[in-house]
């Protein structure tokens, strides 16, 4: 059964309000569509150490690879702010590991989609893993 974008759109806020973020109080979600149609969600954990919290979309990730799929068809990112999320940039990274020139990069608020960009609007002339072969 394929999910609609309003299905997922309702499960990346829910992701979203599902965040810990009592520090910084800016709740990140993330959502991927990856190769097989698979869904994987994540959002932002914080902790007393600041540095050592997770962003939503290395969550999201992580649930990818322990599914068992590689590629990033499509991402959703939703933060409450009022101007949508944008990946950091250790998740730029993170996002273009398992994605390709096709991969969609969907930056949500908490009401709407704000914009979709390609890896390389979000990491021009990026480093990857065909640079180690
Ligand atoms: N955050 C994410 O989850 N994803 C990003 O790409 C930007 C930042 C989180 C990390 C931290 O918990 C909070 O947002 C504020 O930086």
């Amino acid at each position: 059964m394929t999910m609609t974008t309003s299905e997922h759109i309702f499960l990346l806020k829910d992701a979203m309000q599902n965040a810990y973020a009592p520090y910084s109080n800016y709740k990140v979600g993330a959502l991927i569509i990856s190769e097989t149609g698979a869904i994987h969600i994540g959002c932002n954990v914080e902790n007393a150490s600041y540095p050592q919290g997770g962003c939503a979309e290395s969550g999201a990730i992580s649930a990818m690879i322990v599914g068992g799929d590689k590629r990033i068809k499509q991402i959703y990112i939703m933060s409450d702010d009022d101007d949508g999320a944008t990946p950091c940039g250790g998740c730029r990274q993170r996002i273009r590991e398992f994605s390709d020139s096709e991969t969609l990069i969907t930056l949500c608020s908490s009401e709407e989609i704000i914009e979709t960009l390609s890896v390389e609007d979000l990491l021009p002339k990026s480093f990857g893993p065909e640079y180690l072969k």
